[in-house]
């Protein structure tokens, strides 16, 4: 078996480490670093997990899970078999990514499709939609992470049901305050409207028109907020941030998982870097959304119990059996002029 220990300007460590930085990550915060043994790449944690709010480490574990995910995919290119484990047991070092004996097929989204995969936050995805087999090919790909699915939530009733979930979650996150300064709290304004970010969302990658960006740009002050909310502000950003976009779009999906949270929530971080570098590698556009799904489990951190009821109810209807982390909006849109970057790959070298 190949030696995994590889030295820092090894171009097989580099090519790993820059599809890993490429993975989807909440509020594109990384915090993580990858560590190099003779039989398993591991990642490591600033933070102790244990000590993370709910919510947080679910967005962490989920981050995780697709850059676990991407360096399973990318090394396939290398011809090794890589195993991701999550030990939780292990809070600063939750996963390790085993090598595997045998021989091992490259996947069809190693290279260009990992480099590629993006959010576009257009406000209107149009068609043409996907046919049944465009769709299954979709489903399928998340075969090779067990015990998760993608439900296809496209019909009349089941979207309009997602629709008030996506509604109730986004609302609530300018009614809240500790969810209104954590949603602000990631926004660059520092950067104006007109460059990407390398760590922290820029507000030019966030599909707000210019004619809303004074509106917004306002709304990062809880204080107007909560004086605005008395007309219903909330309801209106609540409803463009999410139900709008979701409305218009020909696609909207969930990502579930079974199992325990903790397991789910890596496990769908593993399915949603799959479904999203596929989609995109098919010329589809693709943003997502996590607080409808994240906000109705239990414990969800500054979520009131009578929101999180109605969306645990909503949820049994439309993914039964499975515990939804993710949801994802695909169609077709321009590709977005400002996309955010990520900080030098060099920099999540653990040694
Ligand atoms: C766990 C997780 C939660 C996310 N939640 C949201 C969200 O609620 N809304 C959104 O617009 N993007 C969300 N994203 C997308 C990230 O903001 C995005 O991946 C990150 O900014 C990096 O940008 P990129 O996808 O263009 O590479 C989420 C991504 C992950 C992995």
């Amino acid at each position: 078996m190949p030696d995994l220990a590889l030295a820092a300007d090894d171009p097989r460590l580099q090519r790993l480490l820059e599809v890993a930085v490429q993975a989807p990550s909440a509020d594109n915060h990384h915090h993580w670093k990858l560590r190099c043994s003779a039989d398993a790449l591991e990642l490591a944690l600033a933070a102790d997990l244990r000590q993370m709010a709910q919510t947080r480490r679910l967005l962490t574990l989920i981050s995780l899970g697709a850059v676990a995910e991407s360096l399973c995919v990318e090394a396939t290119a290398l011809g090794w078999r890589l195993l991701p484990e999550l030990d939780l047991g292990n809070p600063a070092v939750p996963v390790r990514l085993r090598l595997a004996p045998g021989a091992v097929e490259p996947d069809p989204l190693a290279g260009a499709a990992l480099r590629q995969r993006h959010s576009n936050r257009e406000l209107r995805f149009t068609g043409p939609a996907l046919d049944v087999a465009q769709q299954s090919v979709l489903s399928l790909g998340l075969g090779v992470v067990p015990g998760t699915q993608l439900g296809w939530h496209d019909g009349k009733p089941q979207r309009r049901a997602l629709l008030a979930l996506l509604r109730a979650a986004e609302t609530e996150r300018f009614a809240n305050p500790a969810l209104h300064q954590e949603l602000f709290e990631a926004v660059r304004f520092d950067l104006g409207w007109s460059q990407g970010a390398t760590e922290g969302l820029a507000p030019a990658s966030l599909g707000v028109a210019p004619w809303e960006r004074p509106g917004f740009s306002s709304s990062r002050h809880w204080g107007l907020q909560k004086f605005l909310n008395l007309i219903g502000m909330h309801k209106m950003l609540g409803a463009r941030a999410a139900d709008l976009p979701c409305r218009l779009a020909p696609h909207v999906c969930s990502i579930a998982a079974t199992g325990s949270v903790e397991q789910g929530a890596f496990s769908a971080g593993r399915a949603l870097l799959r479904v999203w570098a596929a989609a995109n590698a098919n010329g589809l556009a693709v943003s997502v959304y996590a607080a409808a799904p994240l906000y109705a489990l239990v414990g969800a951190t500054d979520v009131r119990a009578d929101l999180q009821q109605r969306l645990q109810a909503g949820w049994r209807e439309l993914s039964p059996g499975a515990t939804p982390f993710m949801v994802l909006r695909l169609g077709h849109a321009a590709a977005p002029k400002v996309r955010n970057g990520r900080p030098p790959a060099a920099s999540f070298l653990l040694n």
